[in-house]
């Protein structure tokens, strides 16, 4: 039966695609695209304290990534309430938080098994917050959001969603002989098509994406902005989807997430090469200016956490509270922190590093 948007789309093919995707213009695109990665890769390595990464650019992506699905929250504040216990955020925040926690938790799983049906109900189930499984009920459709008219309905049926996903896991590990960057982008629109969750499935998909990365190999943490790109392309995001449903149009999809992967991975690149040179100038400084108390440890405690707690120093083993304190203040004094009241406790924000981070494109459309 040919698409229509209202039915449960059932008759979703298998992979793999019926068409070529490795046409003369995808292969140089992917050429492109794994350039910029296995440079991102290389940059990535420069900074050996990993943390300084981990706790940054996946906030990023988290925002953004949140952000498509109309969550919208800022960039202070996703950094401000990043390593805080009880958390006194606001939902859209929270939920941005979730995002990170995920693809932290999807990356550590890397280690016991690759990208599969289970990581994905994990990842969502973090993301979302519940105890949630593959969709079991009808009822689920992508809606306009302005005009409320249906443009996709997802196949139904818990055995269906589960053999259309076990064919896209054999895919994606089987087919070697597709560039894992092709793969990538084929992954990416059949879970979409699949839609196992009644929600979530976009952000799912995009944490799996960056786990994928991981896992072929490509990188070697997951600090790909990636929905960056994205947000500021969202409209021709959703067309591409809807083009390969409606007329197989494989290849203006994968050109667009070749393209995605290019892009984002010369801008996290370029990012990562300011972080550590804003560290390095950091550090410098602190030894000239503050020679009694200044330590590498010192200058990288505040770019693993821009919001900096007193404990931070303290469980970085830098220092004892008291001292940890003065440190602090130290550095407030010589202009590279900024003190703020939160409750009952200090934060010292690190304003050099949060304006690296905070420039992000606008989103140009929405669905
Ligand atoms: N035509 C389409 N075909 C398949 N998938 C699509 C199509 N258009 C959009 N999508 C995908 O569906 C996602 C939205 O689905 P869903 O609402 O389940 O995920 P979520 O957005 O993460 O959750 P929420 O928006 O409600 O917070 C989009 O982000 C996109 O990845
Ligand atoms: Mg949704």
């Amino acid at each position: 039966m040919p698409f229509s948007p209202d039915r449960p789309y059932n008759d979703l093919p298998p992979l793999r695609p019926q068409k070529d995707v490795e046409t003369k213009a995808i292969l140089k695109a992917c050429i492109a695209a794994r350039a910029a990665l296995a440079e991102l890769r290389v940059s990535g390595q420069l900074i050996p304290n990993q943390s300084v990464l981990i706790n940054s650019i996946p906030l990023l992506e988290a925002q953004a990534s949140s952000e498509i699905e109309n969550i919208v929250t800022t960039t202070d504040r996703l950094f401000r309430f990043a390593n805080e216990a009880g958390n006194q955020a606001d939902p859209a925040t929270k939920e941005a938080l979730r995002y990170r926690t995920a693809l932290s938790e999807g990356f550590q799983s890397l280690k016991a098994r690759p990208v599969s049906t289970s990581t994905a109900i994990a990842v969502c189930r973090t993301i979302k917050g519940v105890e949630l499984d593959i969709r079991s009920t009808p009822g689920t459709a992508l809606m306009n959001e302005t005009t409320g008219a249906v443009i996709y309905t997802p196949p139904e049926g818990e055995k269906t969603l589960r053999d259309k996903l076990a064919n896209w896991e054999r895919y994606i590990h089987e087919a070697e002989d597709i560039d894992p960057l092709i793969r990538l982008a084929v992954m990416h629109y059949q879970f979409e098509a699949i839609h196992p969750f009644t929600d979530g499935n976009g952000r799912t998909g995009r944490i799996l994406n960056l786990l994928y990365l991981v896992d072929q190999g490509l990188l070697d943490i997951p600090v790909l902005y990636l929905s960056r790109y994205i947000i500021g392309n969202k409209q021709a995001y959703y067309d591409r989807l809807l083009g390969v449903t409606t007329h197989s149009a494989w290849e203006d999809w994968i050109l667009y997430m070749l393209e995605a992967v290019r892009e984002t991975a010369d801008w996290s690149t370029a990012r990562i090469r300011a972080i550590r040179d804003l560290l390095d100038h950091t550090a410098e400084q602190m030894r000239r200016e503050l020679p009694k108390i200044y330590s590498r440890e010192l200058a990288e405690v505040i770019f693993v956490h821009p919001y900096c707690r007193i404990g931070d120093l303290v469980e970085a083993g830098i220092a004892k509270r008291q001292a940890a304190s003065v440190y602090l203040k130290g550095l407030v004094e010589s202009g590279l922190l900024q003190e703020m009241k939160s409750g009952r406790e200090n934060l010292y924000i690190n304003p050099a590093l949060l304006a690296l981070l905070s420039d992000r494109p606008a989103a140009r459309s929405t669905p």
